[in-house]
């Protein structure tokens, strides 16, 4: 079959690969009809996170049709239409009893890598590095889902591919961010990043009950779409003081809650980002905190701030002192989609969450790289890039 890989450092390339097989009772096997780029997947094409490997097949983000069902999966049927969580849990172990999907203890086959990192082996994901498990990604004609009464789910007749593709990821992740960064009505929540995992949180909490959502970001036509599909205010921290417009946007007291959407990629204006990116580069930090920074700094006393960004390592001049005296609440994940796919489905359904407009590039997979390039460089006004691959 078809697939993009990644071939290495900025080089990607469409190629035959082997079909996928069921290899377990719980796999099904899901015909792609759509998949997207996601600002994770630029972290393994520029090199920021080194466990890839040439010819691995990228993508984590799909909808599809079941064609193929293992002997133990009760929920899905050949036929269904689906949308998969790119996180993968076995629906059995602790984490997954407490609803951390992505700690999951069974869906990362290749724990060793970051046992020797982190302490602990977080969960699998679909194309994203050995060290998240070495699992083929969903950029490809088909793709291999194990455990899949667990991570797939049938999307209504009333949601579109297009809309459903999102629950997929980027909305679970926004909605995460929000829900377990603690929104509660009335609050004031800042959100930094307008990409489709920043928009997404903005509108969690707006669903959420939040008074006023502020979406900050540099790129105009991203904001744009904030403020016209998400219905939140936005700030280009081009052109203000970020941290004086939040306190006056929230009657002197700073964001109860701050999101962050930015992730180890993240640019700033002034001269640290110069330090950030010389430190990256040589490899003496691995990511540029710079938005979680801003975050901790401008959150009011006693707030909670939610990394959704990606990070790998360490990073270089974290405000510990701000986090601790300001008694801030510091919180990180990466995505629990199981837990919250269902409901996004029924949100979608209703009309509530849109996300048809985050797709502004949509593509056959031949032209991937093409799609990566347009998204990585934010060109052509790219939010995201879709990719069909029989198309
Ligand atoms: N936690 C999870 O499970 C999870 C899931 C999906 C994505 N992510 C991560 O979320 C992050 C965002 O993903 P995306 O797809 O929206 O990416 P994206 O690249 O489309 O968007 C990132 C946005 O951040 C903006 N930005 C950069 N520096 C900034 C700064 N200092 N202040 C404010 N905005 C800034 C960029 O201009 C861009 O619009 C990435 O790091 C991605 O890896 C995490
Ligand atoms: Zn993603
Ligand atoms: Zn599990």
């Amino acid at each position: 079959m078809k697939a993009l890989t990644w071939q290495g450092v900025n080089k990607l390339q469409v190629e035959k690969v082997p079909d996928p097989r069921i290899i377990n009772t719980r796999d099904i096997i899901v015909k792609v009809t759509k998949t997207v780029t996601c600002g994770s997947d630029l972290h393994l094409v520029g090199g920021y996170i080194p466990f890839m490997k040439a010819g691995d097949v990228l993508g984590h983000e799909f909808v599809g049709e079941v064609v193929e069902v293992g002997p133990n999966v009760t929920n899905h049927r050949v036929g269904d239409r689906v949308v998969v969580s790119s996180f993968i849990s076995c629906g059995k172990c602790w984490y997954c009893a407490q609803e951390l999907y992505s700690l999951c203890d069974n869906g990362n086959q290749n724990p060793a890598i970051t046992e020797e990192l982190w302490g602990f082996a977080p969960g699998g994901c679909f194309g994203y590095s050995h060290a998240m498990g070495g699992n083929a990604g969903s950029h490809a004609e088909y793709i291999r889902v194990p455990f899949a009464d667990v991570g797939a789910f049938p999307i209504p007749d009333g949601v579109s591919d297009l809309r459903a593709l999102f629950a997929s990821d980027s909305a679970s992740t926004g909605w995460m961010g929000a829900d377990l960064g603690n929104v509660r009505p009335g609050d004031v929540v800042a959100v930094w990043g307008a990409g489709a995992v920043g928009q997404m949180a903005a509108r969690a909490a707006i669903l959420l009950g939040a008074e006023r959502v502020i979406v900050i970001d540099r790129y105009e036509y991203r904001l744009e779409q904030v403020r016209r599909y998400i219905g939140a205010e936005t700030l280009n921290y081009e052109q203000t003081d970020v941290g004086g417009e939040l306190r006056e946007r929230s009657g002197g007291r700073g964001p109860d809650v701050c999101i962050e959407a930015v992730g180890m990629e993240a640019h700033s204006p002034g001269p640290e980002f110069l330090y950030d990116q010389a430190k990256h580069q040589l490899r003496l930090q691995t990511d540029r905190p710079t938005a979680v920074r801003e975050a901790i700094y401008n959150c009011r006393k006693g707030g909670s701030v939610f990394v959704l960004g990606v990070y790998a390592g360490v990073v270089d001049k974290f405000p510990l002192g701000a986090m601790m005296n300001k008694g801030l609440t510091v919180r990180s994940a990466q995505m629990h989609g199981q837990r919250y796919i269902p409901m996004l489905l029924e949100r979608m359904e209703k009309g509530e969450l849109l996300t048809e407009h985050l797709a502004t590039h949509i593509m056959p997979l031949k032209q991937g790289p093409k799609g990566y390039e347009l998204f990585k460089e934010k060109k052509d006004n790219c939010v995201r890039a879709v990719f069909e691959p029989s198309a």
